[in-house]
């Protein structure tokens, strides 16, 4: 029958949406992949990716509907999951595939099958045959030392330990918060999913739906004696807009306009350097950096509304930024030839001032290199939702 299917005839695309990548957990039944695979998914979704679940169970009610446990079927199933797996990491989702998958070959096929799009994590669960047979959730061990269950794995079928996983878990020693912990830490390590951003404190301590960032920022603050005597820089008025909403916390957790890590991970991955996400940048730009550590900020009728201290000073990429078209960076394009960061501000009249703010200025010349390929990808999304300012 398989010469009237042709699959090679229909429409491939290449396109994939980058941050893909596969955790996928093998290791006895009851040794604890969908324990600890349902700890591990909820805390990689709060911090962005999308996660898919290939759990065995799931798979074989589904997908492998109708398989038996024969070393065939074993693998049939496998590369299904493996299959399933590569087309959704090719989408840019988290996919958690736990599944037993005894066989070092076919989780090998599975892994090249993945790795065609994204990156593949082996998380062997390594607990012993006889710690889950004490465990025995499902009750399978006990059928299965009494010859009713046929062919069960780690007791008379094989179950081929991985000889390299990328992370091996020892449920023995570790509760199944401490594996994830572990499991987290890996994907963090390597890029994976963003650091854990700030604690939700605030929502569980008032039931209040918690700020962007899980702090709310208040930068409001008294005038300063001495801020007619500082240099002054004067805002436009969409950076005079920036500084209330940085005042009074509608830009939470941003305690200032943006220095130069968060701006470029802005850019590049529309995230603050944190990993919390954040779709565009929010600079300072000046003509020239400030030669104070302090600044005022004026509006542009000159009134003083802010004291910034400056913190940073950094190149503004203009090439980037004209390709992107982001209207602040246009700006900043056009006045500005270095970029400053500050912290601290202060009084808008009686109303507030920012404690802390950073300011972007491009120098002449070039900034600094960044892939135009990424940049170009992060950069055009914002530019179909701002319109041309
Ligand atoms: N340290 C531990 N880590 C993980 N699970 C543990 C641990 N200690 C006890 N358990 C228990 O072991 C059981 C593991 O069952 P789980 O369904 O997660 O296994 P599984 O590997 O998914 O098995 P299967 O292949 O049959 O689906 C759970 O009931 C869990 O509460
Ligand atoms: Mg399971």
């Amino acid at each position: 029958m398989t010469e009237h299917i042709y699959a090679h005839e229909h429409p491939e695309t290449e396109r994939r949406r980058d941050g893909g990548f596969t955790l996928w957990f093998t290791g006895l039944s009851g040794s604890g992949k969908t324990t600890i695979a349902h700890l591990v998914g909820p805390a990689i979704e709060e911090r962005g990716p999308i996660v898919e679940y290939l759990d065995g169970d799931t798979v074989r009610t589904h997908l492998s509907k109708g398989l038996g446990f024969s070393k065939d079927d074993r693998d049939a199933n496998i590369e299904r999951i493996g299959w399933v797996a590569a087309r959704l990491t090719r989408h840019g989702a988290a996919v958690i595939a736990a599944a037993i998958s005894p066989y070092e070959e076919t989780r090998q096929k599975a892994r090249e099958l993945v790795e065609e799009w994204g990156t593949f994590v082996e998380v062997h669960v390594a607990t012993s045959v006889e710690e889950c047979a004490r465990r025995d959730v499902k009750g399978l061990y006990e059928k299965a030392f009494k010859g009713e269950i046929k062919g069960f794995t780690g007791v008379d079928d094989p179950y081929e330990e991985p000889s390299n996983p990328e992370v091996r878990i020892d449920t023995e020693q570790h509760e199944p918060e401490e594996s994830a912990q572990l499991i987290l830490q890996h994907l963090e390590e390597r890029g994976l999913i963003p650091a854990a951003v700030a604690s939700m404190s605030v929502a569980t301590e008032t039931k209040l739906i918690a700020p962007h960032g899980g702090t709310l920022v208040d930068r409001t603050g008294e005038r300063p004696d001495d801020v007619e005597t500082l240099e002054v820089v004067t805002l436009t008025s969409r950076e005079l807009s920036d500084l209330d909403m940085i005042a009074c916390g509608a830009l939470s957790p941003l305690e200032g306009f943006m220095g130069h890590e968060d701006y470029e991970s802005v850019l590049d991955t529309m995230r603050l350097a944190n990993g919390l996400p954040w779709a565009l940048p929010v600079c300072l730009a000046v003509e020239t950096a400030p030669s104070g550590d302090r600044v005022a900020l004026a509006d542009e009728s000159g009134k003083l509304v802010a004291v910034l201290d400056v913190g940073e000073t950094y190149e503004y990429d203009r090439a980037a930024g004209g390709a992107a078209g982001i209207p602040h960076d246009r700006r900043c394009a056009s006045r500005c030839r270095a970029a400053v960061r500050a912290e601290a501000a202060v009084p808008r009249g009686t109303r507030h001032g920012v404690r802390a703010g950073r300011a972007g200025v491009p120098r002449a010349g070039e900034g600094p290199g960044r892939d135009a390929s990424r940049v170009r990808r992060a950069r055009l999304a914002p530019r179909r939702r701002v319109p041309d300012a």
